[in-house]
This record gives structure tokens, C-alpha cells and sequence, in this order.
């Protein structure tokens, strides 16, 4: 099992990443956290710092991708050596039943995939060479199916989870770890507002249970784990039933 020394995460000002940033950084990893709201990592950061805990932050915009090479080498430069990289920025703009809406779509697979690849991409390179490390992509439940409620969020993260596959199936032989962690719905600003949500957790234990699949090294996993005979079942729905239910 890996004992991360070193952490990146993407997408840190917030819910489940902001948990993530606290739970390593707790654990003694030296954490570099970025996003856009520099005011919400300096809160972060004064916090943690208070209690002797070592966080780095970085303003950072994942959709200026010819910005994501030179900032990743920055962070690696500060850090001397990077073990763990999660990609966990992520956007869910609310999308009416009768909505199709163009720049809704860009903005989620920008973030959330496009955003994903540009950061992993030299992530991979790194630790390929390093032949050790390991990435984790915070994909979703919502990836499992083409649900009606939001076409472009599913999409992206149905991606997301392909390029982590992909991504593993190069890497493993190089003694790197992709592991693909998939939650069902957290309690975050992602999801303030969107009523009663099933199998609803706090962002803390989101974090804490992606950060057990990482260092167990998972390939796929769940959390909480009660989304696995669920969505194993759910996948198997067929078309001309699932297209008439709202699952
Ligand atoms: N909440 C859920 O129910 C749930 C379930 C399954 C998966 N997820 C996934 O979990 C991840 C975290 O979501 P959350 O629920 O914790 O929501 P959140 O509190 O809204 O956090 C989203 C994070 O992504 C960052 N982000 C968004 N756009 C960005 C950009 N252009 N550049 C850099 N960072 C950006 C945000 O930072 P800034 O705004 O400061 O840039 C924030 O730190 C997402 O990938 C989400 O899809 C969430």
C-alpha cells in the first residue's frame, strides 16, 4: 500500500476537495491544492497551516490548457517529488428537463474531461518515467449511464472514466496505479439545492473513502460501496425500459 509524501489535487476550494486537501494534509502529505478562488485555498491554507500542516496553493483556471504543462512542472519544482495526483475539478450546471444547451456542455466537458486529460497527461509522462506514483480521477456514478437529467454531465464523466481505463491499461506496466473512483451524490455546492438525493454522504467521507481506493490502489471503486450492486444492476437495464424510467 503507497504512503503518499507528496499530493496534488485540482479542483481543492471546495466540498470534496477541500476534504481531500484537509485528510492528506492531516495525515503529514505535503499537498499543493489549486483552483480558481484563490480566497477559498488561502481559508484553506491559513487553516490548516494553524496546525502545522503543509499546503501550497496555486490559483489555477484547468481550462487554460496551455497553462497546465508550465504549472504542473512549477508544482513538481516546489513539491521535489509528486506521488499522488487527483483530478477532481469538476462543474454540474443545473439543466432543465427540455434543455439543450451548447455552452452548458462545453463548460462540463472542458472541466471535466478536457481539463482531466491536460492535467494527467504530463502527470502519466512523470510518473511513467519515475515508474511509480499514482493518478485518481474523480469520475461519478453519473458515467455509468446516459440518464435523461443531464446529457452533457453524464457524458463527461462516462469519458472521464474510458480515459482512466485507458490510461491504466498503458501505465500499470510501468508500476504506476490509475485508479477511477466513482461517488454517488455528496452534500457540497454541487449539489445544494437539487432536493432529497439518494444514498446522500458528507463531503468528508467522500474523501476519506477516495482516499482508501487510492491507497489500496483500486481499479473502479464506488463510494460509498453500496453503489456497486446498484449500478451493477443498473447497467444491465435495458434500453427500451431505462429510456422510460427517470433511474
Ligand atoms: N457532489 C456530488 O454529488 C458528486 C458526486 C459524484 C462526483 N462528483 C464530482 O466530484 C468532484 C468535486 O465536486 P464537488 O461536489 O466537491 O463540487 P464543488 O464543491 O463545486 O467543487 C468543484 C471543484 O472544482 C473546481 N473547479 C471547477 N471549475 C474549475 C476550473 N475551471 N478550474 C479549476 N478548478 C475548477 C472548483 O474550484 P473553483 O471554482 O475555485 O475553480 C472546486 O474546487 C467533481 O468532479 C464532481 O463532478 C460530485
Amino acid at each position: 500500500m503507497p504512503h503518499f509524501k507528496t499530493a496534488i489535487v485540482v479542483g481543492a476550494s471546495s466540498g470534496i476537495g477541500e476534504a481531500l486537501v484537509r485528510q492528506l494534509a492531516k495525515d503529514g502529505v505535503v499537498v499543493a491544492a489549486l483552483a480558481r478562488r484563490v480566497g477559498e485555498l488561502e481559508r484553506i491554507k491559513a487553516d490548516l497551516g494553524a496546525a502545522g500542516a503543509q499546503v501550497r496553493i496555486y490559483p489555477h483556471d484547468v481550462t487554460d490548457f496551455g497553462s497546465v504543462p508550465g504549472t504542473f512542472d512549477r508544482v513538481k519544482a516546489d513539491l521535489g517529488e509528486v506521488d499522488l495526483v487527483i483530478y477532481n475539478a469538476g462543474v454540474m450546471p443545473t439543466v432543465a428537463e427540455s434543455e439543450y444547451n451548447f455552452q452548458k456542455d462545453h463548460e462540463m466537458i472542458s472541466v471535466n474531461l478536457l481539463g482531466a486529460m491536460a492535467w494527467l497527461n504530463p502527470a502519466a509522462a512523470y510518473m511513467e518515467a519515475r515508474r511509480s506514483g499514482t493518478l485518481v480521477g474523480v469520475s461519478s456514478v453519473a458515467g455509468d449511464r446516459g440518464r435523461r437529467g443531464n446529457p452533457g454531465y453524464h457524458t463527461s464523466k462516462a469519458a472521464l472514466t474510458t480515459y482512466l481505463e485507458a490510461l491504466r491499461n498503458r501505465l500499470t506496466r510501468y508500476g504506476v496505479t490509475v485508479v477511477t473512483v466513482k461517488p454517488g451524490p455528496v452534500t457540497t455546492p454541487m449539489t445544494q439545492g437539487l432536493g432529497k438525493l439518494p444514498l446522500i454522504i458528507p463531503a468528508a467521507e467522500a474523501a476519506a473513502g477516495i482516499l482508501a481506493h487510492a491507497r489500496a490502489g483500486s481499479v473502479e471503486g464506488y463510494v460509498p460501496f453500496a453503489w456497486w450492486p446498484i449500478m451493477s444492476v443498473i447497467q444491465q437495464v435495458p434500453s427500451w425500459i431505462f429510456r422510460r424510467t427517470n433511474i
